[in-house]
């Protein structure tokens, strides 16, 4: 039994212009103590995925499909039953950490506010284990600063609080979403080398969501490539990197920004991501794909081994000595 089992996860949202196909089909296993990267462009469905195993999705959205965690189903779980796996089992870092802050609120209460309605431990205690937490995380006379208010720290700083307060409960799982992007390329690295240290030191699995592939290598066992709402390739972070057999995941990573170079990710992709709204019945990124043959137009492809890696899987219509 693996940690987590994803199977056949799809997200719809009903609005007043129809129905918008976020997630379709999305199915993954991850190992205790293991790093999946989940990679793709704005709008591939990376954060609806992760949201729906955890119950966030918005008023109009629905989840189908199968979220397994230690065996027992998540997905449609509310109230308490939620709560408990919150926190407790699987957390979660989002993109700005502002917006999950609060500013008003020092960090010290923020931060036993968690402990003390999770473990019911009094106050002296869960300040003394938050303390201990931004020590864990590197900020810098954390006794001190752990009375300061969020806009009294730095960017990554924050970040540091956010991983801090989420590991709190030691969850099982951190599901971290672009936990990196606004911060710079220093700062960055720095935090990615922080969760590194942590899934060490705690055996945490972690779900990385990233647009930047530059991130991925290094800092995650496994990678999934997401479009249109869709899984195109999946497989050990290796042999993703080694033998990208995916047209959207050869464009991707012939994108990865160089050290030197400042580029958008995907300029060597031309053309734009699906409307979500109408899928095509083929494979999504069939317009963008310049491998693209007839039967893309009408075809999703199934995801199959790759004849690599027995765990390295593709959708895609092209055989992958023509990706040439
Ligand atoms: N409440 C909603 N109603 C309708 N559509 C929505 C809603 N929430 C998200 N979507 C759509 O779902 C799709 C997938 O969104 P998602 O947030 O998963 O993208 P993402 O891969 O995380 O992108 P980014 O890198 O920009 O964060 C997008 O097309 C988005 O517009
Ligand atoms: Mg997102």
């Amino acid at each position: 039994m693996s940690l987590l089992e994803v199977k056949n996860l799809s997200v719809e949202f009903s609005t007043p212009d129809g129905t918008v196909r976020a997630v379709n089909n999305v199915s993954f296993n991850l190992e205790e103590g293991k790093t999946l990267a989940i990679v793709g462009e704005s709008g591939s469905g990376k954060s609806q995925t992760v949201f729906a195993m955890m119950g966030l999705l918005a008023t109009n959205g629905t989840a189908t499909g199968s979220v397994k965690f230690e065996g027992a189903e998540v997905l449609g779980l509310k109230g308490d039953a939620l709560n408990a796996i919150r926190a407790q089992k699987i957390a979660m870092v989002f993109q700005d950490p502002m917006t999950s802050l609060n500013p008003y609120m020092r960090i010290s209460d923020q931060m036993a506010e968690v402990l003390i309605h999770h473990n019911g431990i009094s106050k002296y205690e869960a300040i003394k284990q938050s303390v201990r937490m931004l020590d864990a995380v590197k900020i810098p006379e954390a006794k001190n600063r752990i009375r300061m208010y969020p806009h009294e720290f730095s960017g990554g700083m924050r970040q540091r609080v956010m991983i801090a307060m989420s590991l709190l409960c030691q969850p099982k799982l951190l599901i971290a979403d672009e936990p990196t992007t606004a911060l710079d390329v220093t700062v960055q690295a720095q935090i990615m080398r922080l969760l590194a240290d942590i899934q060490k030191e705690l055996g945490t699995a972690i779900i990385l969501i990233t647009h930047d592939l530059g991130v991925v290598a290094g800092n995650s066992d496994d990678t999934l490539v997401m479009y249109g709402g869709q899984v195109m390739e999946v497989g050990t972070t290796e042999a993703v990197y080694a033998t990208p057999t995916h047209p959207y995941t050869q464009g991707l990573m012939s994108a990865v920004p160089r050290v030197d170079v400042v580029l958008d990710v995907l300029v060597t992709i031309p053309g734009n991501p699906p409307n979500m709204m109408n899928m095509p019945a083929g494979c999504p990124f069939t317009p963008r794909c310049r491998f693209a043959i007839d039967k893309c137009v009408e075809t999703m492809p199934e995801l199959v081994k790759t004849g690599g890696d027995s765990s390295h899987l593709r959708a895609c219509n092209v055989a992958v000595e023509d990706l040439v």
